[in-house]
């Protein structure tokens, strides 16, 4: 099915670069009517979706409507959301969940009941969020993996990672087309070039920027970084949301306890028992994220400890393990019995809220190149992001990328086939030192935690720029030097996207939503995006 013009060239209809809800929604509707390569870094499950454990946000109670999701979202958002963008998500995610539902989803039900049971999270004024159990993501994505295995139309590459997206590089931006992509075999090292008519990010955030994170090892940012190294405009990339409750277990990584919990009644403690949301926020446990992440690290610096509790214990045993089986079962691996005691528990890095600008459809500034899911900044989320409202926008954004897709389509000239080059290993060799990489790794995720964390000063900030910009000097010399490797390649991506987060968090002024920043503890009046866009010096290569 993959038409190959020469051994290392391959040519499709659209390419799409990850593999999570937002990327397998656009393959199952793209392949009605085209060829899709659909790339994915490990194996087609591996990925932020996977580990949702939360649900999808949307109207489905009838005593529920469209304007209050849109004005909690609002609100989470402190004054950076995009209007439309949210109206258009709020009023789409009740179909694009029904058609989920239509498709098989198992979502749970009420006990003895048909109805669906609709969750509450932080920030919501109603309860609106379908899930099943707490395995959510991986229950969507069991339902897409299988019609994608189906479809005749759709050519999985797992095991492979992006190494740049193929564009013009001479012309300028407005000029710029994105034809493809050069992909790196991760498991024979080569690099294949991928020229499509069309190319799709949809390869997640960037959350293991950071030490602590409840992402898995895949969320590098890989989608951001290419793109900004091809020219696209990049927004809001200091809102980095920090998930309040994680594992914290000396044996365990970080793992995420739904928000769910506290919806269904859990409350956070002091190692004393006592409860402390009350004193932070009139919604005490039920405060949105930003809000309840900060008000534990207060906690925890106040009182020098290394975590706080989170007690849904008080609940009835069989109603815990119906509706929380997942995290009852890794608690109790490790040791802790959630229906008999607390859980101790930390913010970690969760969800990146800004990303690779894009209109409505989904379409980015470089021509041909669109970004859906949690790599693009939609406008939705704004300063901060209302819980459960990524799975909602992934789907939506999906529907109207593959509507603007198939309203454009119109393949490339065949001169940039045959024009385009395939990657040039002439100038590397084999690195014999795999500790560089993995001693730049470590202190790149350590800065980011240390100084560009929940709690921000200008100094951090400034600190974190310099150590920053030494280590792309020395990743992009190993880049040059050496064979690449998954690694390195995500090294490169994270370092580039800690760079741009920086810069964006030491341009903001203020504190609004998850930027707290102590020497500008106010909010100004009028709020305003950050962007940024690389300069593109004419004709020189990176
Ligand atoms: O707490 C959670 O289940 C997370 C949900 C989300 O990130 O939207």
């Amino acid at each position: 099915m993959i038409k190959k013009t020469t051994k290392q060239k391959i040519t499709t209809d659209i390419l799409i670069i990850g593999s999570g809800i937002a990327g397998l929604s656009l393959a199952l509707k793209l392949a009605k009517h085209f060829k899709i390569i659909l790339v994915a870094k490990s194996s087609i499950t591996e990925g932020s979706s996977q580990y949702a454990q939360g649900g999808i946000a949307g109207v489905l109670d009838p005593f529920d409507s469209v304007e209050s999701h849109i004005e909690d979202t609002i609100k989470a958002g402190a004054g950076l959301c995009k209007k439309s963008a949210v109206r258009i998500v709020a009023q789409n995610a009740t179909q694009a969940i029904l058609k989920l539902i239509k498709m098989g989803v198992p979502f749970s039900k009420k006990i003895q009941s048909e109805d669906f049971h609709l969750t509450k999270e932080g920030g919501h004024s109603h309860r609106r969020i379908i899930h099943a159990s707490d395995h959510t993501g991986k229950s969507i994505l069991k339902t897409l993996i299988d019609k994608i295995h189906n479809s005749a139309n759709i050519n999985i590459l797992t095991e492979h990672m992006s190494v740049d997206l193929i564009y013009n590089k001479n012309l300028p931006i407005k000029e710029r087309e994105c034809i493809g992509g050069h992909i790196l075999d991760k498991k024979t090292n080569q690099v294949i070039t991928i020229i499509a008519n069309y190319t799709v990010l949809a390869t997640g955030g960037a959350s293991k920027c950071y030490l602590y994170t409840s992402n898995p090892d895949t969320s590098t940012g890989d989608g951001i970084a290419m793109a900004w190294r091809a020219g696209c405009k990049i927004t809001n990339m200091e809102f980095n949301q920090f998930h309040p409750t994680c594992l914290f277990h000396p044996k365990d990584r970080s793992f995420l306890i739904t928000e769910a919990l506290r919806g269904e009644g859990a409350v956070l403690k002091l190692p004393s028992g006592k409860e402390f949301m009350q004193d932070h926020d009139l919604r005490a446990d039920l405060a949105p994220r930003d809000i309840v992440a900060r008000a534990i690290d207060y906690e925890m610096k106040k009182h020098g400890i290394d975590c706080v509790f989170l007690d849904i214990s008080h609940k009835k045993e069989s109603f815990i393990k119906h509706h929380f089986p997942t995290i009852y079962s890794r608690c109790l691996k490790n040791g802790i019995d959630i229906t008999k005691e607390a859980i101790p528990v930390v913010p970690a890095a969760h969800y990146t809220c800004g990303g690779i600008h894009t209109n409505l459809t989904g379409q980015t500034n470089l021509n041909r190149l669109f970004a859906i899911g949690e790599t693009a900044y939609t406008g939705l989320h704004g300063a901060n992001r209302l819980a459960s409202n990524s799975l909602a926008e992934g789907l939506v954004f999906a529907e109207l990328a593959y509507q603007q897709i198939k309203k454009l389509y119109l393949p490339i000239k065949k001169s940039s086939i045959i024009n385009t080059k395939i990657w040039d290993t002439s100038f590397v060799t084999q690195s014999e030192e795999k500790i560089l990489v993995s001693h730049d790794w470590d202190e790149l995720r350590r800065v980011m935690w240390d100084y560009v964390g929940i709690v921000r000063t200008d100094n951090r900030l400034r600190q974190a720029l310099k150590r920053i910009k030494l280590l792309r000097e020395e990743v992009r010399e190993y880049f040059y030097s050496y064979n690449l490797s998954s690694d390195l390649l995500e090294l490169r991506n994270l370092t580039q996207v800690s760079e741009i987060i920086v810069k964006s968090a030491i341009a903001r002024k203020e504190s609004r939503g998850l930027h707290y920043n102590i020497n500008h503890p106010h909010t100004k009046k009028n709020g305003k995006t950050t962007s940024l866009q690389k300069t593109i010096k004419k004709g020189i290569k990176k």
